[in-house]
């Protein structure tokens, strides 16, 4: 039973640091003539109202993308103009993509929650480059890999509602990487117990993939209790310009954000 909705969540600060990430490596993609697929195995609705009941319930688009669309860095242009055209409602991961594919990339959604994967169905319906399957994600993954294309960004962004998803994705990341190594991989976490990300470190070290990088974005210091306080994304084979790009932009960031500016970004294995 799925009881989490991205619509109460949409335009967090979490998303922020997600969607970031995301766009700097499609547009890296988006260099070669060569076509690559963007896979998303827990792709959500598409888009969502931020005038919307449960947007406002929580409100926390305020405190994510409502303080980034004020900012006037070239960094952040491509994002916020994408935000912007969206036109009252932000733009979750596959609309995202769907702005940054061209006519020779394709792209593969998996939802599970029914709502939601029906939304994204009928909004990608019309686009002929884009599959949307209402499956697992990460069975859906392993199933789809190698594309035949072998160039490519995974997203893997799970509500991580069972204890056990931490390590049910990393084990999927594993398999996905052995079975198609040139892609890049792209997991989001959210830190609520910070000895579970330490775990996943571990795990991902011990693995034997090479070229690892880890960026961290929060609103405050560790603390249990709190819920989530930061968000990571770990990415393997991220573009050669992620790292000084996202190390000039996530403290600056992070200061704008939160009084406490709390951010990560480290190479957890070199290349
Ligand atoms: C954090 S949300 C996704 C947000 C989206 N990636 C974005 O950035 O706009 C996680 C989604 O995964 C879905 N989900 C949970 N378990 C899943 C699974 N095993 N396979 C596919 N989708 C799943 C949930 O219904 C939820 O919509």
């Amino acid at each position: 039973m799925l009881s989490y909705r991205h619509a109460f969540h949409a335009g967090n600060f979490a998303d922020v640091l997600k969607h970031l990430v995301q766009i700097e490596i499609l547009l890296y993609l988006q260099k070669k003539e060569k076509p690559f697929i963007y896979i998303d195995t827990h792709a959500g609705a598409g888009a969502y109202s931020l005038d919307s009941m449960e947007a406002n319930k929580t409100q926390e688009y305020r405190q994510g993308i409502e303080r980034i669309l004020l900012l006037d860095w070239p960094e952040l242009s491509n994002y916020q103009d994408i935000v912007r055209t969206q036109k009252g409602e932000y733009p979750g991961s596959p609309v995202i993509a769907q702005r940054l594919l061209r006519e020779q990339d394709h792209a593969l959604l998996f939802e599970l929650h029914p709502n939601d994967g029906v939304a994204l169905q009928q909004r990608m319906a019309r686009d002929k480059r884009i599959r949307v399957r209402l499956e697992d994600g990460l069975r859906g993954l392993i199933a789809a890999l190698p594309t035949p294309t072998k160039r490519g960004l995974v997203l893997m962004d799970p509500s991580y509602e069972m204890k056990d998803d931490y390590d049910k994705v990393i084990d999927t990341l594993q398999q996905a990487h052995r079975r198609m190594a040139t892609a890049t991989y792209a997991l989001w976490y959210p830190v609520v117990d910070r000895a579970r990300i330490e775990r996943m470190e571990r795990s991902l070290k011990k693995s034997g993939i090479r070229n690892i990088q880890r960026y961290e974005l929060g609103l405050q210091a560790d603390a249990e209790g709190y819920g989530m306080t930061s968000a990571g994304m770990i990415v393997i084979n991220p573009p050669w310009t992620l790292l000084p790009t996202m190390q000039q932009l996530l403290p600056r960031l992070a200061a704008h954000l939160s009084e406490q500016s709390v951010w990560r970004c480290d190479e957890w294995v070199a290349e």
